[in-house]
């Protein structure tokens, strides 16, 4: 069944086109990544898939329970853990709230503050506030980029484990080329409004980043992102981590000025 319609979008700002012939469905339970430069479009197109963007041109077909994790918790620092987890459902939520939390791993955090958390914890928070929402679409920009190797490595795995469990179309947003191959049913890349390249990736999980397989997925990938020896754009080097696991990503990449 299908979760996502995008048929013919466009969408400028001003005279700059951002989005242009925009076609894409995405089917409930799939894990849809999206890779792209930045400034290509691709947290506008998340916003037009959450409602928060109108396209210019084209339809758009999104389940009506969506919601967003970015790459900031967002949390209300005046409000609690659970209210944060619950805020704007019905009080009768409260059960709920907690079950997302312990499925998050935060059990008997529902009382604390969120100036009492580590990043990794605040953006468990976040993930727990999506998914008391029960959502058919999962909206994700970024959603471990600033935080540290290691912690991104265990965000990951408890994403996918939660992914495989409540099954919603889930749209991931990321630099980071490895996360994708790891998580993802599909890669697309997004360059100059348009996709320049779609990728099943058919590996079983846990996939691990040094299979062949997995490798020539992450070395087509880096290429339509234009990172190739010479081209000005570095992939950023492995980190290692205190426990000895290398957790840095050889398939992350940034923009040199
Ligand atoms: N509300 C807006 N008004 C004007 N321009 C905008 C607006 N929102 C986005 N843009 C422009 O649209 C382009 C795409 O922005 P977007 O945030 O979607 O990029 P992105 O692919 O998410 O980049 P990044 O990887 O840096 O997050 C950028 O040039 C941005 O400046
Ligand atoms: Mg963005």
């Amino acid at each position: 069944m299908t979760a996502v319609r995008i048929e013919g979008l466009r969408k400028a700002f001003g005279a700059k086109t951002v989005l242009d012939g925009i076609d894409l469905e995405i089917r409930r339970g799939e894990f849809f990544a999206l890779l792209g430069p930045s400034g290509t479009g691709k947290t506008t197109l998340l916003r037009i898939l959450a409602g928060l963007e109108l396209p210019d041109a084209g339809t758009v077909l999104a389940p009506p329970r969506r919601t967003t994790v970015y790459q900031e918790p967002r949390l209300v620092q005046a409000r609690r853990v659970l209210a944060n987890v619950t805020l704007g459902l019905p009080r009768s939520a409260g059960d709920a709230g907690l079950a997302a939390l312990a499925e998050v791993g935060l059990e008997g955090y529902g009382t604390a503050w969120p100036a009492t958390l580590s990043g990794g914890e605040a953006q468990r928070v976040a993930l727990a506030r999506a998914l008391v929402r029960d959502p058919e679409l999962l909206l994700l920009d970024e959603p471990f980029a600033a935080l540290d190797a290691l912690t991104r490595l265990q965000m990951q795995e408890m994403v996918a484990e939660l992914c495989a469990r409540h099954r919603p179309a889930v749209v991931l947003v990321t630099h980071d080329v490895d996360e994708a191959v790891r998580l993802a049913d599909r890669v697309v890349v997004l360059r100059e409004g348009s996709f320049a390249v779609e990728q099943p990736i058919d590996l079983p999980a846990p996939r691990d980043r040094d299979d062949p397989a997995f490798i020539a997925h992450r070395s087509l990938l880096l290429s339509h992102l234009g990172v190739t020896p010479g081209s000005g754009v570095t992939p950023r080097s492995g980190v290692t981590a205190g426990s000895g696991v290398t957790a840095g990503s050889a398939g992350e990449y940034r923009h040199t000025p």
